[in-house]
C-alpha cells in the first residue's frame, strides 16, 4: 500500500458515509495571523467549528499538506517528519463519538487490515480545575468495538506522561493521560488556551510495531512513550468546548468532530514498516544512495543524515511549490533553513557538490497526481534550490579555507571564532565540528559568546529560533522595539487582563506590531494606562536577562509562548527584571515579565529611550499609534518608540 492508496482508501471510506472531499489548502495560511504554516487539517477549519456555516456541508473530508517547524530537530528517527499530510474528517455539529469512533476503527482493520491486537488507544482522564469529565464514554464505545473482535479491552488509568514511564502498560489496551497528552487545541491544554480558542479531550489511536523498549526514555514503555515502538497514527477530537473570558469551560453551540491521521504514519502501519523514510521517501533514497555511494541503513549517523535530508527535501520542495521562496524573513527563512541543513548533512555523507535540484523530479512524479501544482512548477522549484544550495555551499567552502589557517593551532580564540561566524556566515556548530576535525581541541566559547552577545547577535549564531518572533532583522533599532513588545504584552495582561496571549507579531526597525486576543475595541484610557506602564519601565532601567531552562520549568514559571508553536525540551527565556537580577542569578519569580523567546534584547530596558533625533538623544516614548480588530477575537497594535 502506497501513500496514493490510503489516501484514496480515506477519501472514499468517508466519502460513502456522507462527507463531501475538499482540497487541500495551501502550507501558507491565508488570512491567519496566528501562524506562519498550515500545521494541521483543522487549521483553515477554525471558523467553522466555532459556528459558521461550511458551504459543502456538515461532514468534510480531506486530506491536507502541513508543516511543523517545532519538529525540526525531532527529524531523523523511524517518525517524525516536518513536512507530512494529515487525513482530516469533521462533523460540523453533525455526528459525535458513537460514529467517530467505529468509522475510525472499521477504517483501520477493514480497510487498511491492521491487525487489531498492534492497535492502542489513549482518552482523556478529566481536569478537576477546569470541571472537564474524564471521557468514560469513549471507552465504552473502544471496549465494544475490541470486543467484537475478541479482544478484552481492559482501561488503565496513567495520568502525566511521566506516570507512564512508572507504571507501564499493565495489561491495558485502553490508557486515560492528561490534558497534556489527550486535550487538543491550538493552543494546546486548556491552561494555555486563550479566551475564545476552541477545543476539547481526545481519543488517540497507536499501532505498536513491536520493537524492543529502549529504557532510555524511561523504566517501562507505555503508548505515548519516546522510544518508537508505538506509534500515533490518528486521533479524535472531539470539539466540544470554547473557553470563556474568566477562564472557564462552556459548550460550543455545536458539538463538531476534528480527526486528523498522519498519512504516512498509516502506511508505515499497513507496510508493518516501522521507518517513515524508507516507505515515504523512497525516491529521494534512491537518489542519495546513488549520490553517494552509500546504502540507508548500514550505520545510524549515515541513518540519520539520509532521513534528515530526505524530509528537508520534500518539505522544501513543497514550500517552494505554494510559493515561499528561500529568503531571510519570516517563511523563507525556514526553507533557507531545509536546504541548509540538507547541505550540512550531505557534507557528512560526502556529497560535496550541487545535487539537491535533481530530487525535485522524482518528487513531483510520487505526487503527480495529489498535488499536480509540484509537477507543474518542477523547474522553477529546481532553480531556486540549486541557487540557494550553491550560495550556501561556497559559504561553506569560504569558511573551510579560513578554517585551514588555524591547522596545528591546539585552541581558536573567541575572536577568530566570531570572524568566521560573522564575516563568513559559518554555522557555528559546523565551525565547532571542522575545527575538532583539523585538532583544534578548544574554542573559546566563552568569549565567543560574549562577543556575540556585545553585538546583539547571538541568534544569527545558529539559533533556531530567530525569526520566530517576526523580527525583520537584528538592527539596534529592530532590537530595541521588540524588548519594547515585551513590556507592551505584559502591560496589555495587565490592562486589559490575563486572557491577552499573543497571536502574532512582526517587528521592523521603523515600528512594532502585535496581534493579540481580545474582544473589544481598546478605550482610549485603557490605551493611555498602557502607554504609560511601558514608559515607566523604561525609565526604571531594568535587566533584560537571558537563560536557558527546561520546557516543563518555563512552563511552571508562567513563561509567555508564541501561540500554537512547539517548543524543544529546553528552551531559551528571556525575563525583565526585577532590578537586581543579573545574568548569573536572574530572578525569574519576581519578573516584570517572562517570555519564551531567541532574542536577540537591549540588556537594559533605559536603551529603550535612546531616539533618533540627535537633539533629544534619550527622549524617545513608547507610543501606541493605532489599535484596531484583525479578526474574531484578536486585535492588533501598531506602536512606535520615538
Ligand atoms: N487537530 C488534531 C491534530 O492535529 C486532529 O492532531
Amino acid at each position: 500500500m502506497t501513500l496514493d492508496d490510503v489516501r484514496a482508501k480515506y477519501l472514499g471510506f468517508l466519502k460513502d458515509r456522507g462527507h463531501t472531499i475538499i482540497p487541500s489548502s495551501s502550507l501558507v495560511p491565508q488570512n491567519d495571523p496566528t501562524t506562519l504554516f498550515t500545521g494541521s487539517g483543522m487549521q483553515p477549519m477554525i471558523p467553522y467549528l466555532l459556528g459558521k456555516d461550511h458551504p459543502e456541508g456538515k461532514r468534510i473530508v480531506d486530506s491536507q499538506k502541513a508543516f511543523r517547524t517545532g519538529d525540526i530537530e525531532e527529524v531523523g528517527d523511524n517518525r517524525h517528519t516536518t513536512f507530512f499530510e494529515m487525513l482530516g474528517n469533521w462533523s460540523l455539529g453533525d455526528y459525535f463519538k458513537k460514529e467517530q469512533l467505529p468509522w475510525f476503527f472499521e477504517f483501520l482493520t477493514d480497510e487498511l487490515k491492521l491487525d487489531p491486537k498492534r492497535l492502542y488507544v489513549t482518552v482523556f482522564i478529566g481536569d478537576e480545575k477546569y470541571n472537564l469529565p474524564r471521557d468514560t464514554d469513549s471507552v465504552e464505545i473502544w471496549k465494544e468495538l475490541f470486543a467484537k473482535k475478541g479482544i478484552n479491552a481492559k482501561d488503565v488509568l496513567i495520568g502525566s506522561e511521566a506516570q507512564g514511564y512508572e507504571v507501564g502498560m499493565q495489561d491495558g489496551r485502553i490508557f486515560y493521560y492528561d490534558a497534556k497528552k489527550n486535550w487538543w487545541s491550538r493552543a494546546g491544554t486548556p491552561e494555555n488556551m486563550p479566551a475564545g480558542e476552541p477545543g476539547g479531550p481526545d481519543s488517540e489511536v497507536f499501532y505498536d510495531f513491536g520493537t524492543p523498549h529502549d529504557p532510555k526514555w524511561g523504566t517501562e514503555c507505555h503508548p505515548n512513550c519516546d522510544c518508537g515502538r508505538f506509534v500515533e497514527i490518528g486521533n479524535s477530537v472531539f470539539m466540544q468546548y470554547i473557553k470563556q473570558q474568566d477562564g472557564s469551560f462552556a459548550l460550543l453551540p455545536k458539538q463538531n468532530v476534528d480527526f486528523g491521521g498522519g498519512l504516512e504514519r498509516l502506511v508505515m502501519a499497513a507496510t508493518q514498516s516501522p521507518d517513515i523514510i524508507a516507505v515515504c521517501h523512497a525516491p529521494i533514497l534512491a537518489h542519495l544512495e546513488a549520490a553517494s555511494g552509500k546504502k540507508y541503513g548500514s550505520n545510524d549517523a549515515d541513518t540519520k543524515a539520509f532521513r534528515i535530508i530526505a524530509d528537508h527535501m520534500k518539505a522544501a520542495v513543497f514550500l517552494i511549490a505554494d510559493g515561499v521562496l528561500p529568503s531571510k524573513s519570516d517563511q523563507g527563512y525556514f526553507v533557507r533553513r531545509l536546504i541548509r541543513r540538507s547541505v550540512q548533512y550531505s557534507d557528512k555523507l560526502g556529497i560535496t557538490e550541487n545535487n539537491f535540484a535533481k530530487v525535485v523530479r522524482p518528487i513531483a512524479d510520487m505526487y503527480k497526481d495529489a498535488y499536480p501544482e509540484v509537477s507543474e512548477k518542477v523547474e522553477a522549484i529546481e532553480k531556486a534550490i540549486a541557487e540557494e544550495e550553491d550560495q550556501f555551499r561556497t559559504t561553506l567552502a569560504r569558511g573551510i579555507k579560513e578554517l585551514a589557517r588555524f591547522t596545528g593551532q591546539n585552541s581558536l580564540s573567541a575572536q577568530d571564532a566570531y570572524q568566521l561566524v560573522t564575516t563568513y556566515g559559518f554555522p557555528l556548530e559546523l565551525v565547532i565540528e571542522e575545527a575538532g576535525e583539523r585538532g583544534i581541541k578548544q574554542i573559546d566559547m566563552e568569549g565567543l559568546k560574549e562577543l556575540l552577545k556585545a553585538h546583539q547577535d547571538l541568534s544569527r549564531a545558529g539559533s533556531e529560533q530567530k525569526f520566530k518572533g517576526g523580527l525583520a532583522d537584528t538592527s539596534e533599532a529592530t532590537t530595541r522595539l521588540h524588548t519594547a513588545h515585551h513590556l507592551l504584552l505584559k502591560a496589555l495582561q495587565t490592562v486589559l487582563g490575563p486572557h491577552v496571549k499573543q497571536r502574532g507579531s512582526n517587528i521592523t526597525q521603523e515600528r512594532l506590531r502585535i496581534d493579540f486576543s481580545h474582544g473589544e475595541k481598546m478605550t482610549d484610557e485603557q490605551k493611555a494606562e498602557v502607554e504609560r506602564i511601558v514608559n515607566e519601565k523604561i525609565k526604571e532601567d531594568i535587566p533584560m536577562i537571558r537563560s536557558e531552562m527546561a520546557k516543563d520549568d518555563a512552563e511552571k514559571l508562567g513563561a509567555e509562548h508564541e501561540f500554537g508553536a512547539k517548543y524543544p525540551e529546553r528552551v531559551s527565556v528571556y525575563s525583565l527584571g526585577p532590578k537586581e537580577a543579573t545574568e548569573a542569578s536572574p530572578m525569574h519569580a519576581q519578573a516584570f515579565s517572562i517570555e519564551f523567546c531567541g532574542g536577540p534584547h537591549v540588556t537594559h530596558t533605559g536603551e529603550l529611550a535612546i531616539s533618533s533625533n540627535p537633539s533629544t538623544p534619550l527622549g524617545a516614548k513608547f507610543k501606541i499609534l493605532k489599535e484596531e480588530a484583525v479578526s474574531a477575537g484578536v486585535r492588533r497594535i501598531r506602536a512606535v518608540l520615538q
